[in-house]
């Protein structure tokens, strides 16, 4: 791992006020320094996988393998996020995931291509891969998104068996909390993926998956499923996507500004540290409460992230390998 690194609003105002007074930045106060598109880096040569956390690693490395057996970049974010819903052990993900206040889970996913193709669904139930279903939804309908009842109704009509998602761990975990009704931690309640791929061939996608809030009320809808929340994906600038609480993402768009500091000429690392300052000194919560973590890959695959949430880590996987790097945290 990396050594953690931390950058301070405070010095990014005053860089900000240098730059505007440079006349360099236009649309609000923007590192100059941030905003180098002069030349383009050489691309990478191979395809580079990125997602939020950890436990993402096994997505990246089947994405790895799907692609090196054929499939296309879609196939391997499908596959690779397969991977993680299928983790009991992941709560924060489909199966095994927290259930909602009434101990129902239900699950926010969707998915995006180089082409601006996007799938959604949210708020869906039995349902074992809701990465697949926001697939079928953007290549087997008119529409982007379903939620609920429609959602999974659609689910079934492609064939999908339905599917229990408590298990009976996190069934005993609810029951538990419905005595005490304590709020779950941020890093209990918040792992979801968000998985952004760019292949050999400079195409991007991306995907996003989780189970949400723990013990959010019935019908709640984070950020994951929400195209320019939870996911973006540009395939003539870059990919990013975004974990954390969904309510502070959401009301920002968050990874859809991520890829438009890319899109600016950032590098991916300095577009999501400009994203989570942007968000943090606009809203008026202390920014260390608001759980914004953006991971990011541009289309030379050059990547980055940075999270209000000390401790976010995001995984890259490589031909070399892959690698569990420390995000930047941004402070107040
Ligand atoms: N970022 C996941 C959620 O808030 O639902």
């Amino acid at each position: 791992m990396s050594t953690p690194q931390q950058f301070s609003r405070r010095t990014f105002l005053s860089t900000a006020a240098a730059a505007t007074a440079t006349g360099l930045v236009s649309g609000g106060p923007v590192a100059a320094d941030v905003m180098t598109a002069a030349v383009d880096p050489t691309p990478l040569d191979g395809p580079i996988f990125v997602s939020t956390h950890a436990f993402a690693r096994v997505a990246n490395e089947k994405g790895m393998e799907i692609l090196a057996a054929g499939g296309s970049l879609l196939d391997a974010i499908e596959m690779g996020i397969r991977e993680t819903e299928l983790d009991a052990d992941n709560h924060s993900v489909a199966f095994g995931g927290t259930p909602n206040a009434d101990g129902v889970v239900q699950l926010d996913a969707c998915i995006m291509d180089h082409i601006y193709n996007a799938g959604s669904v949210a708020a869906i139930e039995d349902i074992l891969h809701p990465i697949s279903v926001a697939r079928m939804v953007m290549e087997r309908t008119k529409h982007v998104m379903l939620v609920g009842a429609g959602a999974r109704k659609f689910a079934l009509s492609q064939g999908v068996e339905p599917t229990n998602m408590l298990t009976e761990d996190r069934r005993q975990r609810w029951e538990e909390w419905l005595k005490t009704q304590e709020a779950m931690s941020l890093e209990e309640s918040h792992d979801t993926i968000a998985l952004v791929a760019r292949g050999a061939d400079g195409k991007l996608s991306g995907g996003c998956s989780t189970s949400g809030w723990g013990y959010k009320m019935a019908g709640r809808v984070g950020d994951s499923p929400i195209i320019g929340s939870g996911l973006y994906v540009d395939g003539q600038v870059g990919a990013a996507g975004s974990t954390g609480l969904g309510e502070n993402v959401m009301r920002y768009c968050g990874s859809f500004m991520v890829v438009d500091f890319m899109a600016r000429g950032a590098h991916p690392q300095d577009a999501c540290i400009e994203t989570v300052r942007t968000m943090g000194r606009k809203d008026p919560q202390d920014l260390q409460d608001m759980s914004l973590n953006f991971c990011a890959v541009d289309r030379f695959g050059r990547h980055g992230a940075a999270g209000s949430d000390a401790g976010f880590h995001y995984s890259v996987t490589t031909r070399e390998g892959s690698q569990l790097i420390n995000a930047v945290t941004v402070v107040e």
